[in-house]
């Protein structure tokens, strides 16, 4: 069954086939059937839909397709696709001796994961064991296949055990402008109805590494700047957790998340250095980690932009404001001057310069990991943008960091409660990152490292 519910704009016309046209019966007239049909009469064939009730429900069935009995239209056609929920496929059975041969595709899905014993294309090939049963077009949903293959569900998946019944449900698939990859056999039925079900996979890991350290870093903040001085000094600054805090909770988050990105890369290198190989796999927990590097950098530019606009917005803040003015007047009240200090106007323009490139390679990096453009970049080109320009981005944004901290690090009053300051936590780790780059760009690690890579091998007397 389809999960979704979507709601079908009226049924286009679809133009009659010819009469020499394959034909192929489609059992079930509920939306993903009727989407189906159409895209199957507007692809040429020749449909005839199998309904409980033909007469009642032609109303609704594009134009141009035949509706039958479940019985009569499954006789008209060798190809036969199942778009009823599986509860109903015990109609199948009566006609368990006419479907002898023929091929049956089953599109259904279920509502959640381990909801019957076994798959539900399966039980279909059990209730007709003379059929040849086909698990495809699955993944699709009714909406798409009234629009049209996009690039981003143009794939559909398929399995089966004859290979014949398989390359005919391609040729179909084909023809209606998808590309249908045969992922095995009917066993993988299972594995293929579990991926509509799937809710962000590969976003679950980075998600709980986001939430985990910007809770972490909030409560740290929270009790380092706010509690701190209403505990020591009786002043209620609770305002600034809204803006100030988390202007220090986004981008610390961020750089931590840029430099888990490169991690992995890097420690798999010192990996390969130290087996002198590259023939063996990485343990698990590594190939996971490398497998949601995507995700990670897009959630951590996500922290990044937040970061941009809470920066944009610190003049027309009411307490920015305040301050700069009570700071003129007691200048003037007092007679003092003030000296325009160079060295301060330089560190200033600096990290602010450093975290501006910073942030426009970061956005360049999470363009080029949009599969739309790292698809017309070749390998060398994806991997110069993500590999020497990301490690480049990770240094700005790290350098933008070190500046604003300035000579803060030395100070004693920075570390309230013997506590360092949020952003000198968040260094360690791009920190470490940087240096064991630096390590592995050294010319004689590189070498052996190049060397590896093409396939060289350490023998245990070297
Ligand atoms: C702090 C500006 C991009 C990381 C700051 C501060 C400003 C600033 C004004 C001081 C905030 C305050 O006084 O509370 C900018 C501008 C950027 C930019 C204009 C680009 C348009 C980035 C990027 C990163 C980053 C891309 C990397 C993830 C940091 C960190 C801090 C910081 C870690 C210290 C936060 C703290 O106070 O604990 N930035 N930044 N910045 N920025 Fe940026």
């Amino acid at each position: 069954e389809k999960s979704e519910c979507v709601s079908l704009s009226p049924m286009r016309e679809a133009v009659p086939a010819p009469p020499e046209c394959e034909r192929v019966c489609v059992c079930g007239t509920g939306d993903l059937g009727r989407s189906l049909g159409l895209r199957l009469l507007q692809a040429g064939y020749g449909v005839v839909f199998g309904s409980r009730r033909p007469h009642s429900s032609s109303s609704l069935i594009p134009h141009g397709a035949q509706v039958l009995g479940h019985a009569a239209a499954a006789q008209s056609a060798h190809l036969i696709f199942i778009a009823v929920q599986r509860e109903h496929y015990d109609f199948l059975v009566p006609l368990a001796n006419q479907l002898k041969g023929k091929v049956l595709v089953d599109l259904s899905n279920n509502l959640r994961k381990n909801q019957y014993p076994e798959a539900n294309a399966e039980y279909l090939q059990s209730l007709v064991p003379g059929a040849e049963v086909v698990k495809g077009f699955n993944t699709l949903s009714a909406w798409s296949l009234q629009n049209g293959p996009s690039d981003a569900n143009r794939q559909v998946y398929i399995c089966g055990e004859s290979v014949e019944a398989k390359q005919a449900v391609m040729a179909v698939a084909t023809k209606l402008g998808f590309s249908a990859l045969d992922r095995g056999f009917l066993s993988v039925a299972r594995e293929l109805e579990d991926f509509p079900l799937q809710l962000f996979p590969q976003w679950r890991l980075p998600l709980y590494i986001a939430t985990g350290l910007s809770a972490a870093f909030f409560f740290y903040l929270l009790i380092r700047d706010i509690i701190y001085a209403y505990v020591t000094q009786g002043k209620d600054i609770s305002f600034r957790i809204i803006v100030s805090l988390a202007n220090k909770v986004c981008p610390i988050v961020s750089l931590i998340m840029l430099s888990l990105c490169y991690l992995p890369g890097v420690l798999a290198s010192f990996l390969q250095l130290y087996r002198g190989t590259k023939y063996r796999r990485f343990p698990d927990w590594l190939d996971r980690w490398m497998l949601c590097r995507k995700q990670l950098g897009l959630l951590a530019l996500g922290f990044a932009f937040l970061h941009v606009l809470y920066t944009l917005i610190i003049p027309i803040r009411y307490y920015g404001r305040f301050k700069a003015t009570e700071h003129t007047v007691s200048v003037i009240r007092e007679n003092r001057t003030t000296e325009f200090d160079t060295t301060t106007a330089w560190r200033g323009d600096s990290y602010l310069s450093l975290g501006i490139l910073g942030f426009s390679l970061y956005v360049l990096l999470g363009i080029t990991s949009l599969p739309s453009v790292s698809n017309v970049l070749s390998w060398r080109e994806f991997s110069f943008i993500q590999s020497k320009l990301g490690h480049l981005t990770l240094l700005l944004c790290t350098a933008h960091t070190y500046l604003y901290g300035w000579n803060k690090f030395l100070s004693s009053s920075t570390y309230k409660w013997y506590t360092p300051l949020g952003y000198m936590l968040c260094l360690v780790l791009p920190s470490v990152v940087l240096l064991l780059k630096l390590l592995l760009i050294t010319p004689c690690v590189d070498r052996t490292i190049t060397r590896i890579r093409q396939g060289w091998e350490r023998r245990a007397d070297q």
